[in-house]
Order: structure tokens, then sequence, then C-alpha cells
């Protein structure tokens, strides 16, 4: 068993790619033996986070939460899958002092490829301004600066984004 966990933070907009790379990641892990956990945004929020909203200040405790459990679950040998929007820097640096081994990975996407899209319809109402603080659209998004790995969603599938994933894991010796 694969004994050094990650946190592999996927951060991007809304309707990236992360939920659709995330699951390919855990399916292809779970393939080759590996512990692996995913925590997406979406899901957390119906329990670990329900209740919170999307103000700078419940972004912030969303993501805090999660990353407590990001690092209990890394020091324990799991290979975590971590997919928020986390849109600000600051967010995704906390997380990285906190985990003890973290990548952040950049689910990059142009906001006009997002809203083509819409795979949840959630720009069309942002757009005509029925969700505040939506992010790309009326809230912001900070760009990884220097992210581990960015994987361009407009110009490769998931497939192919996943794949890149498992080279950087398996460059950092944790695959067998
Ligand atoms: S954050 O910013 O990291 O706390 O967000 P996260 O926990 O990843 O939740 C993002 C999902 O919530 C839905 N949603 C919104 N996203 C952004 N802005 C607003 N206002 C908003 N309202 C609801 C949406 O389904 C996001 O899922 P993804 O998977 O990112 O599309
Ligand atoms: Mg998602």
């Amino acid at each position: 068993m694969n004994k050094q966990g990650i946190t592999l933070w996927l951060t991007g907009l809304s309707g990236a790619g992360k939920t659709t790379i995330a699951l390919q990641l855990e399916q292809k892990l779970k393939k080759l033996g590996l512990p692996v956990e995913n925590l997406d945004g979406d899901q957390v929020r119906t329990h670990l986070t329900r209740g919170l909203g999307f103000s700078r200040k419940d972004r912030f405790t969303n993501i805090e939460r999660v990353a407590y459990v990001a690092e209990l679950l890394t020091r324990h040998g799991v290979i975590v899958l971590a997919s928020l929007i986390s849109p600000y820097r600051e967010m995704r640096d906390y997380c990285r002092q906190l985990i003890p081994s973290f990548a952040e990975i950049y689910v990059k996407c142009p906001v006009e490829e997002c809203i083509r899209r819409d795979v949840k319809g959630l720009y069309a109402k942002a757009l005509k301004g029925e969700i505040p603080r939506f992010t790309g659209i009326t809230d912001p998004y900070e760009e990884p600066l220097n992210p581990e790995l960015t994987l361009n969603t407009a110009e490769e599938s998931p497939e192919e984004s996943a794949e890149r994933v498992i080279d950087f894991l398996r460059k950092r010796g944790l695959l067998p």
C-alpha cells in the first residue's frame, strides 16, 4: 500500500471540469489499488459545510473545513482529490501551508467556454442576476500564479487531463 499521501487541490471556475477530472482520476487511482478520497465542493456543501453561502467569509470557512479533513487524510497516506473553486490565492496558500504534501492543480478554462458549456444552467441564471456573487461573473477568481500543474480543459479531454495528473504523481514517486 502507498504510504505517502498527497492532496491534489483542483481549483478553477464552475464548469471548468474539476469534478469530471477528479472522478476520472478516482477511478484510475482505485484501479492501481491506491487509497483515494474525493472532496468535492458541491458534495461537501451538502454535509460538512452545509449552510454556508458564497460570501468571501463563507467561502473561506468552507475551504478551511475541507483543508482540515484533507490534512488528516493526507497524513494517513490517502490521495485526496479536493475539487473546489477556492477562488482566492490566500485560501489556497492557507491549504498549502497546512497540508504536508500538497499540489495546486489549476483546472483552467476561459469563462466564455464555461458559459457555453453551462452544464448546470448556473451561468445563465448568474448572467440574469439571479445568483448573487457568482464566480467569474459577479465574484472574483484569482488565477493561480505558480500551480504545480495547469490543465487546459478547453483544449484537452477530461481523460487527457486525468492522465497528465497521473504522470505528475508518477514523477513524484507516488505511484507503483
Ligand atoms: S468555493 O468558492 O470554493 O467555496 O466554492 P465550492 O465549494 O467549490 O462550490 C462551488 C459549487 O457551488 C455551486 N454554486 C456556486 N459557485 C460559485 N459561485 C456561486 N455564487 C455559486 N452558487 C452555487 C456550483 O455548483 C459550484 O460547483 P462547480 O463544481 O464548481 O461547478
Ligand atoms: Mg463540480
